[in-house]
């Protein structure tokens, strides 16, 4: 059956699914390039890879952006009813502190590139400011900031993890399935 578009009331639609798998995969860029950066000596390989983060890290901005838009006009499917409220509470509230995050983390690289001089930045066609004005405790602070918040990110996004893992595998309902593309949609 075909996956339908939409949001339905037991199942994320194929556009909040791509939105969300498109988006872990270029967070998982992210670390690695981030990883990547941090290993690599030459000044010209590096600057390289800066530019690919720095791409890929706009590229989820845009994405986040949109895909908050779609998730106004498209309700997601609602909890199970067999789940405590407190827990209901807690799964919303990871919710919207990885969308915050979404944003944060794009928003603070930006930001710490422009206080180092290297914010104004074209992406294909598009040109992207500088934010603010170089200056060396700034860029310190906001280096710093960037790194604080990928530390986060990657806390929360394991905790969402775990409880997606659990959903599936101890409590055994539907609650990783209706995001998974292939399985389900109704
Ligand atoms: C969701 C998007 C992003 C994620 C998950 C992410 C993640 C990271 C992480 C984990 C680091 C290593 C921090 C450290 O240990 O010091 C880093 C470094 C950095 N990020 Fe991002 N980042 C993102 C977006 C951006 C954007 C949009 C920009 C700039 C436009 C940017 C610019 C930088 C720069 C300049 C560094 C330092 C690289 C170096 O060591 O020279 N990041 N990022
Ligand atoms: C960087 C990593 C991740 C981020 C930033 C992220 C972000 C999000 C966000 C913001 C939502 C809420 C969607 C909405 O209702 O509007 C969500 C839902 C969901 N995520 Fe993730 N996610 C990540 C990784 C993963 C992974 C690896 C899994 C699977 C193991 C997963 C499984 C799920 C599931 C099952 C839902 C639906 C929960 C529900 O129906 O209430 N996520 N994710």
């Amino acid at each position: 059956m075909a996956i339908p578009l939409r949001n339905t009331a037991r199942s994320y639609g194929l556009i909040s699914q791509l939105f969300h798998w498109v988006i872990v995969a270029l967070i998982l860029f992210q670390y690695t390039w981030a990883w990547r950066i941090s290993n690599t000596e030459g000044l010209r390989a590096r600057f390289e890879l800066v530019t690919q983060h720095k791409t890929m890290g706009m590229m989820i901005l845009s994405l986040a952006l949109l895909r908050l838009g779609w998730r106004l006009f498209n309700r997601p499917p609602p909890l199970p009813g067999t789940l405590p409220p407190w827990e209901k509470t807690a799964a919303h509230a990871t919710h919207w502190l990885l969308y915050a995050l979404l944003l944060a983390m794009p928003l603070s690289g930006w930001l710490y590139s422009s206080a180092a001089g290297l914010g104004d930045y074209w992406w294909g066609p598009v040109r992207f400011p500088g934010l603010v004005g170089t200056s060396e405790p700034l860029e310190d602070l906001l280096g710093r900031t960037h790194q604080a918040l990928g530390i986060l990110l990657a806390l929360v996004a394991g905790l969402h993890v775990l409880a997606a893992l659990r959903h599936h595998f101890l409590l055994r309902d539907d609650v990783l399935k209706r995001m998974l593309p292939p399985w389900r949609a109704r």
